[in-house]
């Protein structure tokens, strides 16, 4: 089983970005702690960032023949970028998008996520968590 992690844009900024909304840990941080999970599922796990919109879209459309899931958190571009929520819905592969921060608790134009909309399910609002969540939710989805 293997799994791609997308992380979108000013998430390699994590640490030293908004702490007090993101928390202190580094994005490094968060991939090691995604990854200790991983290795406890058994899942071979890769993570990237992209700051770009097409990037991301291009790593979408890579993964779907290279790996059985996807996690992503779009960054803001899960609020309106209609491209990338076409490209998760061109993927057969399972998608699980995660979020730090409680994006329904936050500024009117975060609270939609047009990408959520084309993904499998989401998580939002427990910090590093939400990618633990997220990545199980779809290695079970890839199971099935
Ligand atoms: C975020 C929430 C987005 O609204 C924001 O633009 C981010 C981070 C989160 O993980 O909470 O970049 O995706």
């Amino acid at each position: 089983m293997r799994v791609l992690v997308i992380h979108g844009p000013n998430l390699n900024l994590l640490g030293e970005r908004q702490p007090e909304v993101y928390g202190t840990a580094t994005l490094a941080e968060i991939d090691a702690f995604i990854a200790s999970l991983a290795r406890e599922l058994k899942v071979e796990l890769d993570s990237v960032q992209f700051n770009g919109e097409g990037e991301i879209i291009s790593a979408i459309h890579d993964a779907r023949t290279r790996y059985d899931g996807i996690v992503i958190n779009p960054g803001a571009f899960a609020h309106y970028s209609y491209a990338i929520a076409d490209a998760i819905a061109s993927v057969s592969i399972p998608v699980v998008e995660a979020h730090l921060s409680n994006i329904a608790a936050r500024e009117p134009h975060r609270r939609i996520s047009v990408t959520a909309a084309a993904c499998a399910g989401s998580v939002s609002g427990f910090g590093r968590n939400s990618y633990a969540l997220a990545l199980r939710a779809v290695v079970n989805l890839a199971e099935k």
